[in-house]
């Protein structure tokens, strides 16, 4: 009996463990912890968890943010982003013993890290960045001793109670990242432990309220390529072990109380590309052997006690692109070494006592400059005019010193100038016109000995930008009748103009591409006010990006070459497009429009448009091209920056090499949809509204999703309602709205007959031009022959036919686009009807066999 009793038990003790163990009851535990969620944000709606589920049990590694291994268990979870309002101590980690990845962030578990988390022995990933976690950080976090990579950062840790002193070393950890957002008062000390994970490459232990010293044996850590520590309150000096990790590229302390100097931990790092150790105590003198960092591309030593000059060696570090050591107590004079500098976009010198002049050979190289803010410095001399090569320049700030001389006439023409700050300087003479900065918004020419009157451009400047200049009395006598002042802050007041009444209530980032569209128009209706500007548009540079454009106009010129014919990957009526891989990985289109036979470009638009194209470009729509922004250049050029789109043209996916074979039926029809959506809302929701007038398969753009992204509005018109729409015949042959021979009125009726013709040429796969020629002769043979024709017959044969759902929404489309194409604009349906009736939820059952049904049935519909 009890012989058997015991066979009983140890047969079913396999079982148990196993039980303990199994994928239900993983399963079972992630309901559990799913039912303390809430979900924040619409994006991630709560569905978006639905197959977590009792009801789904046995399918769980079928579900959403799960990955298994092997064994059919949980091996990854991953929660990243999903903005959930959650508790993690209702996550059972003892249920996921061989889990290896678990990634949280983004979310909201408002509360510590539970101690159990070193139950998850095999974990690898742990990702708990910007979760809103709080409290200690458990020293158990450090038992899980197989952890590569660690990412606490953007916490709300609270280090009243922290003891680092339990952590062990991590031996397996290469990437580790804690920083909290609280702003509290408790202090922590550097963690010791960190000195002990060897494997290190990655240490960002930046905003963490440290204080104390950096520990020595942080040398220790020779594999260290990326170390930030700035934002704690770190008040040793910084221990020349550092001097150690030799590997080193990213290296910030800054913000910190670090004091010593620099020269004794400098001299190994040479690998370094990024050094800032601003606003801290650091004094003495900038060693010579800073030259040796040839790689660095980032030097900020400003908001410290360096006294000494800056050493000519410097101009030994030629990558360095931004280069600050403003707020110190450098003196001396600016060596001329530093023009070899000539990658510098930003150069920030000021709040020094550097005394000398600006002499033209130093300033003469930096032709990539940004920014270059001298001020509160002792320099004497005159503004050297070599500042012209600085074409990119937005910010010159010169204010506080003791130059003499004139305002260089130059300075008119940097076209990009945003901020130029003269004042406290002992300049005279005249202010120039300054015709073609026009985004200048902040500038400042007092306190100097300028005489003469203020010309126009300033008109509506604060007056208090001219103080302090006795011989300055007011403006020219011609400003009354020159073009609308550029700075005129209340620019909307001036609409009795033709154009601002116009492009006042404007839609989009179309504008802007209307704007350049007007440019090469040169018969265009709309410009009555046209200024012949050829000779201030050649050296016109002028730039404008997106608000969240990460790159320089620069970085894309670096990418394409100098727009090197390697990179072209198209050309077109208006110009060349060209493919910008950026340094970051992101991937642009560059159209470059040749303006050189443009002779009469209206400037008056430019001048009027700078203000609002910011806000124009922000506003999206998925089906629509993003235009990141545009830039022009010495010479005539203008240049679009676009999302760069993989699968190129719809054309190229209809008609190229790679053949059809993914352009299946339900993928045609989601590309008409998609166009339809474009056109819906630039005729229906733009007010006023926009024809696209160039609506083509080459003009339709494929994500790698096959979402349409239009494009290409080079010749775009506003529909306005008071002036004419009267315009030249435009747009691609075969595509054109028959009327438009006749009567060569614009409406957006003109759009909808083109999107017909596109949504019939994707659905049979070649141009319908003969069907549509014949349907024009409205009474002849051919248009019975035609109307006979079976729909199967039209379809591209190269596609199976569709069948069930695929043919009830082929059908769809089709009828849509027969009538689009009606030869009568007002009998064509609108894009705002023809859009809605394409993504209708239910599909309208056929009224004839796929097979029986004509083109002649089709239409009657
Ligand atoms: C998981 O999904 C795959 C395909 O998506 C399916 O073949 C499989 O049957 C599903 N497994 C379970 C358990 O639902
Ligand atoms: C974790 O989530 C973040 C944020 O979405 C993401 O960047 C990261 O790639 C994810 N990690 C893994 C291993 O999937
Ligand atoms: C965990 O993984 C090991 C080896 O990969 C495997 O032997 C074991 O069965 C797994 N355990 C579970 C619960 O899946
Ligand atoms: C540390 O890195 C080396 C080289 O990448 C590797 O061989 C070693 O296994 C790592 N140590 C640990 C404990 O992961
Ligand atoms: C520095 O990095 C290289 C490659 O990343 C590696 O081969 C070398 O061992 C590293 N140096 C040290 C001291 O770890
Ligand atoms: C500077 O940067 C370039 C390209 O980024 C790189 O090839 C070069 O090695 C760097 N170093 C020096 C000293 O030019
Ligand atoms: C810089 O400051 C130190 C004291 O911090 C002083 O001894 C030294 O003379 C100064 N050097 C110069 C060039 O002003
Ligand atoms: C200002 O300019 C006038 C002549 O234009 C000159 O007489 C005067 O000395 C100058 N004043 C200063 C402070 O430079
Ligand atoms: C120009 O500088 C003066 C003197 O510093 C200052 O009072 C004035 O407000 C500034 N004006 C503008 C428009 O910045």
């Amino acid at each position: 009996m009890t012989f058997l009793y015991m066979l009983l038990l140890l047969s079913a003790l396999p079982l148990i463990k196993t039980a303990s163990i199994s994928p239900r009851k993983q399963a079972k535990s992630l309901v559990k912890w799913k039912g303390g969620f809430s979900f924040l944000s619409s994006s991630s709606p709560p569905s978006l968890l639905n197959s977590w589920s009792l009801t789904n049990l046995n399918s769980l590694c079928n579900w959403t943010a799960i990955s298994c291994s092997k064994t059919r268990t949980v091996s990854k979870i991953d929660l990243s982003n999903m903005q959930i309002l959650g508790t993690l101590s209702l996550f059972d980690f003892s249920s996921f013993p061989n889990l290896t990845h678990f990634n949280l962030s983004g979310n909201y578990f408002d509360e510590p890290i539970p101690s159990e988390i070193d139950q998850v022995t095999e974990l690898q990933y742990l990702n708990l960045r910007d979760s809103s976690l709080s409290g200690t950080i458990p020293h158990q976090l450090s038992n899980l001793q197989k952890v590569r990579y660690m990412d606490l950062g953007l916490n709300y840790f609270i280090y009243a109670d922290q003891d680092w002193s339990e952590f062990a070393g991590m031996p397996s950890l290469t990437y580790l990242a804690i920083s909290t957002k609280d702003d509290n008062l408790y202090h922590s000390e550097f963690p010791e432990f960190i000195s002990q994970c060897r494997n290190l490459t990655f240490l960002d232990l930046s905003q963490n309220n440290l204080n104390g010293q950096i520990p020595p044996s942080i040398g220790q850590l020779r594999k260290l390529q990326y170390l930030d520590l700035s934002y704690n309150s770190l008040d040793s000096s910084i221990p020349s072990e550092l001097g150690l990790c030799t590997n080193l590229t990213h290296l910030s302390l800054a913000s910190n109380k670090l004091d010593g100097e620099l020269q004794l931990f400098l001299s190994n790092l040479n690998n370094l590309v990024e050094l800032s150790l601003a606003n801290n105590r650091i004094y003495g003198t900038i060693p010579p052997s800073i030259g040796q960092l040839r790689e660095l591309q980032y030097l900020d030593l400003s908001y410290n006690s360096l006294n000494s000059s800056i050493p000519s060696e410097l101009g030994l570090c030629t990558n360095l692109t931004h280069l600050s050591l403003s707020s110190n107590k450098l003196n001396g004079e600016l060596p001329l070494s530093l023009s070899n500098l000539n990658n510098l976009i930003e150069l920030r010198l000021d709040n020094n006592l550097f005394t000398g002049q600006i002499l033209p050979s130093l300033v003469s190289n930096w032709i990539h400059m940004e920014s270059l803010q001298l001020q509160s410095n002792e320099l004497s001399g005159k503004i050297p005019t070599e500042v012209r090569n600085m074409g990119f320049l937005l910010t010159l700030n010169l204010r506080r010193n003791h130059l003499t001389g004139v305002i260089p006439q130059i300075l008119g023409n940097l076209a990009l100038l945003k901020l130029l700050d003269l004042s406290h300087n002992h300049l005279s003479g005249q202010i120039p016109s300054f015709v073609n900065t026009i985004f200048l918004r902040d500038f400042n020419f007092s306190y100097n000995n300028l005489t003469g009157r203020i010309p126009c451009v300033f008109q509506l400047a604060p007056e208090n930008a001219f103080v302090g200049n006795s011989g300055l009395h007011g403006y020219v006598d011609s400003c009354v009748d020159s073009i609308p002042p550029r700075h005129n802050r209340n620019f909307k007041k001036d609409n009795n103009r033709v154009l601002i009444g116009i492009l006042v209530p404007v839609c989009g980032l179309l504008m802007v591409t209307i704007v350049i569209g007007l440019m090469f128009r040169k018969k265009s209706s709309l410009v009555s006010n046209k200024v012949n500007t050829s000779e201030n548009f050649e050296i016109l540079e002028s730039m404008i990006l997106q608000e969240e454009v990460k790159f320089t106009f620069a970085e894309v010129v670096k990418a394409v070459d100098d727009f090197h014919e390697k990179h072209c990957i198209g050309a077109g009526g208006f110009g060349r497009v060209y493919k910008a891989e950026l340094q970051s990985g992101q991937v642009i289109a560059v159209k470059r429009l040749n303006m050189s036979d443009s002779n009469d470009i209206p400037a008056i638009n430019l001048h009027s448009f700078q203000n609002e194209i910011r806000t124009l470009t922000s506003i999206r729509h998925r089906n629509i091209i993003r235009l990141y922004g545009f830039c022009s250049r010495r010479g005539g050029c203008i240049f679009l920056l676009y999302e760069y789109l993989e699968r190129g043209s719809l054309g190229k996916a209809l008609y190229g090499v790679e053949g059809v074979n993914e352009l299946v039926w339900a993928t045609r029809v989601k590309i008409v949809q998609g166009l339809a959506h474009a056109l819906s809302y630039l005729h229906h929701d733009c007010s006023p509204p926009i024809v696209h007038r160039d609506i083509t398969v080459n003009n339709v753009l494929l994500e790698s999703d096959f979402e349409v992204r239009l494009s290409d509005f080079g010749i775009a018109r506003l529909l306005s309602t008071d002036s004419s729409n009267w315009t030249d015949i435009a747009g691609s042959f075969g595509y054109i709205a028959p009327e438009l021979a006749y009567t060569m009125r614009v409406t957006d009726k003109c759009d909808v007959y083109s999107f017909g013709v596109v949504a019939l040429e994707v659905m049979m796969g070649r141009h319908p031009g003969d069907m549509l020629e014949s349907q024009l002769q409205e009474s002849s043979k051919s248009r019975r022959d035609n109307v006979e024709l079976l729909l199967k017959d039209l379809l591209d044969q190269r596609l199976e036919q569709p069948t069930n759902e695929s043919a009830k929404a082929v059908v769809l489309v089709v009828t849509m686009a027969l009538a689009c194409v009606r030869t009568r604009p007002a009998s064509r349906p609108t894009m705002l009807f023809t859009a809605q009736k394409l993504s209708a939820q239910t599909l309208p059952c056929l009224p004839e066999p796929f097979g029986m049904l004509t083109i002649n049935k089709l239409m009657a519909l």
